[in-house]
């Protein structure tokens, strides 16, 4: 098997690539470890930024998104006693789209089987070589567990956090990685209920941080940070919807219940690995940096760095220019540590820490970007996303 660029994962980074590649003439492979409906299935967050937007439209995988993606313009921000209201279009002229990622994968999926580059499912110990050569190739083992070797000229690594992909990027030398932890986690529900809420509500609570969020006109998804050490065994249907009750009350409102679909621990941290290149290998997305949830950029930034990476590649292999290729991880790398600052800003301001010192400065905080316009601007223009060549 031989193609020009073998790409590691097939989540929205690698699918979106492969894509974008196809679109300007350049082949690919992409090779996923899991099944089909493992990646079709798996619930992540679930804001577009206009970029995003932008993006998958342009990319021919926008129809459904356009067709039952919901276009918000602002956020409620809240604290005890206030609910307050950011106008995106008003502060920054942008929006932003509510469409989960999983239906984002079901797309780009989609129109991968349909006529688009090969998408292995189920291969397994991929390994890339000889990525510091013009002529790397990738073993793997495909799904009816024969061995193959794919030659290529570029290897991608989307293959997320747990990839193989950054470990053989620190093999090349020269690797830093930077890294932080938070002490919260949130326990997010997905729930069979309308939301009683036009838009996402974050709020702080002096019992912690909850999230209002949603997926269609009928489906909600919620959030209430927790201790990273709680376990979901102990937090009942009821107990949830009780914590939701407290942490988002405001007066003359409710929040919608309804049966759970879903519901899961998630840590929260940031991690982002550099150089985001070794010689012909490239990272993408999850497999180079983690973002915490508060603001939902993962999805974005991932969007964000194959958008790149696709014209750097098309340059690379079609005019033989090595421009963009080398200044790509510097350039991607500028915009992920923007957002790794907002999604750490956000989550800072947000989360009970339970100091009574930092729940004032979080309070005058939200305060600040409720009443003064640069404050809000700021919030709104990181929210809905910074140009891509920023
Ligand atoms: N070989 C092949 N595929 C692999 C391997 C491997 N060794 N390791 C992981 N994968 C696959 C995973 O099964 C997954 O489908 O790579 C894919 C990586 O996809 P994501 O984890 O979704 O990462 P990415 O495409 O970068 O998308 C970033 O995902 O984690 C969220 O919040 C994050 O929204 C962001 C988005
Ligand atoms: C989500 O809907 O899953 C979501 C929304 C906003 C966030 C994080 C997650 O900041």
């Amino acid at each position: 098997m031989r193609t020009q660029v073998g790409i590691i994962g097939g989540g929205p980074a690698g699918l979106l690539l492969s894509r974008l590649l196809a679109l300007q003439g350049v082949d690919s492979v992409v090779l996923e470890n899991r099944s089909r409906e493992y990646v079709e299935g798996r619930i992540r967050a679930g804001i577009l930024e206009q970029h995003s937007v932008d993006t998958l439209v342009a990319a021919g995988v926008g129809d459904r998104l356009r067709r039952e993606g919901l276009e918000h313009s602002g956020i409620h921000l809240q604290w005890p006693g206030t609910r307050a209201t950011l106008d995106f279009p008003a502060l920054c002229g942008r929006t932003v789209w509510v469409y989960g990622q999983t239906e984002v994968v079901k797309d780009l999926v989609a129109a991968q089987l349909a006529g688009g580059p090969p998408l292995l499912f189920g291969v397994s110990d991929v390994v890339p070589e000889d990525v510091d050569t013009d002529s790397p190739r990738i073993r793997f083992t495909d799904a009816d567990g024969a061995p193959q070797v794919l030659g290529c000229d570029v290897v991608a690594g989307t293959d997320g956090f747990h990839g193989v992909s950054r470990g053989l990027v620190a093999g090349g030398g020269g690797q830093q990685v930077f890294e932080r932890t938070y002490p919260y986690a949130w326990l997010g529900i997905l729930a069979d209920a309308a939301p009683s809420t036009d838009e996402l509500i974050y709020a702080w609570h002096p019992d912690g941080f909850a999230l209002y969020s949603m997926r269609s006109p009928t489906v909600s998804r919620l959030y209430v940070q927790v201790d990273p050490a709680e376990r979901i065994e102990d937090w009942s249907d009821e107990r949830i919807w009780d914590a939701l009750d407290t942490r988002l009350a405001l007066e003359g409102w409710s929040v919608n219940r309804g049966p759970v679909l879903e519901k899961s621990i998630l840590p929260m941290r940031s991690f982002v690995s550099t150089p985001m290149r070794r010689g012909r290998l490239f990272l993408a997305g999850d497999a180079a940096h983690i973002v915490p949830p508060t603001g939902a950029k993962g999805l974005n930034l991932a969007i964000a760095d194959v958008t790149r990476l696709a014209t750097a590649l098309v340059r690379l292999l079609q005019d033989k220019q090595t421009d963009l290729a080398d200044a790509y991880s510097d350039a991607a790398l500028a915009r992920v540590w923007r957002c790794t600052h907002f999604s750490w800003w956000m989550t800072s301001m947000l989360h009970r820490s339970g100091d009574e010192f930092d729940a004032r400065l979080q309070l005058a905080q939200l305060e600040r970007v409720c009443s003064s316009e640069p404050a809000a601007r700021e919030l709104a223009e990181n929210y809905t996303g910074l140009p891509v060549e920023a």
